[in-house]
């Protein structure tokens, strides 16, 4: 069987819409992503999606942006400001911890900072787990390692979140409770559609810890590579500081730049499970795989400009090009979460965001703050991950 690579933008962008490509990135990772969303296919892939999509809705994401979130930064945020140091990395992990679990629909009994760090280490071993093709790791072991997890997270949260969700579901049907008394979240919309759906518990199970994971691990690192590049620029250009805080287009495209050189995974992988005519003329044959290197195609200077390679708020692109490349995937599996955290760029009557997104949000609440590296402590990669990952990012106020 014949793998091709693809690492023009163009390329990249018809291959995502190919209609005969399967996802195909997941085998190494069944532990965590066997039956979830982004490995389904064809009807059971349509079906699903069509559910789970109606929570995602912009509506939503407002209420989100303007209600939630901006307590959560300030919860993590203003106790580091106050102590005059922090590290981006959990700090980032942490604010996002209480969006991803109201939206995957995991409950907190306790409410303390040691439930939440409990949570929180779960979904990086789950994420840890869905990464398995890119770790450095013994598979076997670290899928031991993940499987525990699992077991654990269902004991304390995740069998407590279904129970209560399968009782206000009996309730609401027996008509004691209305539309608005259920929660809006995936495990929810799962529960709701058993009948239709008829997932075994192990499968509803993944689906949830999957949205912990897709929600918590890409916001993270999203947000830590936005800082580095953003305090990259100020080496540069140390007024525009100030504009970050205040022009929220300009902070806007500075998270767009770094998620676009830094997309979440390098590379997508599918497989034809029809023959497949790529945009270059290469045909593919049932069973054939083909790589998108989403990493170079990000990168391709016939779309970005011959400084693809560097970080650029500034530049102008081509409009049918988001700024952010292909770094949120496309067609079919394309994330769900984009809008969340890339945000809505601006309305052409206002010129102002329609939605800034909760990476820059975030970015925003640590420069109000005024954090800069931290002249000790210079930040670290992470040893357990082959690709540009920071472990530890830390920061002074
Ligand atoms: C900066 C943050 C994020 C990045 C870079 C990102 C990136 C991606 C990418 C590239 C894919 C497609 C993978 C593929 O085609 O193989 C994807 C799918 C997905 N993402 Fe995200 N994501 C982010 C945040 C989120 C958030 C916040 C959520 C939910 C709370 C989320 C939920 C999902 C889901 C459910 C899918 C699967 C969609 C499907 O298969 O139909 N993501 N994401």
């Amino acid at each position: 069987m014949a793998e091709i690579t693809l690492t023009r933008f163009d390329e990249v962008r018809d291959a995502y819409r190919q209609k005969g490509l399967k996802q195909a990135l997941y085998d190494a990772a069944g532990v965590i992503m066997a039956d979830t969303l982004l490995t389904l296919w064809g009807d059971d892939h349509r079906r699903r999606r069509r559910l789970e999509n109606r929570l995602f809705r912009r509506e939503t994401f407002e209420h989100y942006e303007r209600d939630l979130l901006p307590l959560a930064v300030d919860k993590q945020l203003d106790p580091a400001a106050a102590e005059g140091k922090g590290d981006v990395v959990p700090l980032a992990r942490r604010i996002v911890v209480n969006l991803t679990a109201a939206a995957a629909g995991v409950d907190y009994s306790e409410g303390t900072a040691e439930e939440t760090d409990r949570l929180f280490s779960y979904a990086v071993k789950f994420s840890e787990g869905a990464t398995a093709v890119h770790s450095t790791r013994d598979p076997e072991e670290l899928r031991a390692e993940v499987a525990e997890a699992l077991e654990g997270w269902d004991k304390e949260f995740f069998a407590p979140s279904l129970d209560r969700r399968t009782e206000l579901f009996e309730r609401f049907s027996a008509g004691e409770i209305e539309e608005d008394d259920l929660p809006k979240d995936v495990l929810t919309v799962l529960v709701r559609n058993q009948d239709s759906l008829d997932l075994p518990r192990d499968v509803v199970r993944r689906e949830v810890a999957f949205y912990m994971l897709a929600g918590m691990h890409s916001t993270g690192a999203a947000t830590t590579h936005a800082v580095h590049g953003a305090f990259g620029w100020f080496d540069d250009y140390p007024e525009d500081r100030a504009r970050m805080i205040e022009d929220p287009v300009f902070l806007q495209h500075c998270v767009h730049e770094s998620m676009r050189l830094h997309p979440a995974s390098p590379v997508a992988r599918r497989e034809a499970v029809e023959p497949v005519t790529l945009r270059s003329g290469t045909e593919m044959a049932v069973g054939d795989t083909v790589v998108f290197d989403l990493w170079s195609a990000n990168r391709d200077t016939e779309v970005f400009g011959d400084d693809a390679d560097s970080f650029n708020p500034l530049r102008s692109i081509r409009e049918d090009v988001p700024r952010w490349g292909h770094t949120f995937g496309g067609g079919r599996h394309a994330c769900i979460g984009m809008e969340l955290d890339g945000g809505v760029p601006a309305d052409e009557n206002t010129g102002a965001p329609i939605l800034l997104g909760t990476v820059a949000l975030i970015l925003r609440g640590l420069l109000v703050r005024g954090a800069q590296r931290d002249p000790d402590n210079p930040p670290q990669q992470d040893p357990n991950i082959a690709r540009v990952w920071w472990g530890t990012y830390p920061v002074v106020f």
